[in-house]
């Protein structure tokens, strides 16, 4: 287990997402409302879409290519609800935000 720095607390501010690539792989890590930072799979398990390029309104992450829905908190898809994004853990150290990437696999959908 190893955690890579992805950036800085004051990089992605409550109610933004941003986009890394961290070891090679697309991460979205998004601040939900509450401050929570939450690293997910930063392509949409449905097509080939980076998920930087819809919307977060704070709760849900938005597909710009289908409108998939996606919990903010959780990843779990709220419509369709038979998808997820994988999650990466987090971890705050001081000001920095690390992310592990090890193990953790993209979630395609096959709807
Ligand atoms: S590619 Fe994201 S909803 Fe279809």
């Amino acid at each position: 287990m190893s955690f890579t720095k992805v950036c800085t607390l004051d990089d992605v501010w409550e109610g933004e997402m941003e986009a890394f690539t961290v070891n090679g792989q697309d991460i979205l890590l998004v601040c939900a409302e509450g401050g929570d930072i939450k690293a997910f799979q930063g392509i949409c398990p449905h097509q080939d879409i980076p998920l930087i390029e819809g919307k977060f309104d704070g709760k849900k992450v938005i597909c710009r290519a289908h409108l998939w829905q996606f919990d903010a908190c959780t990843g779990k898809g709220i419509n369709p609800d038979d998808c997820a994004l994988a999650a990466y853990p987090v971890k705050i150290d001081g000001e920095d935000i690390l992310v592990e990437t090890d193990g953790v696999e993209p979630l395609f959908a096959h709807t």
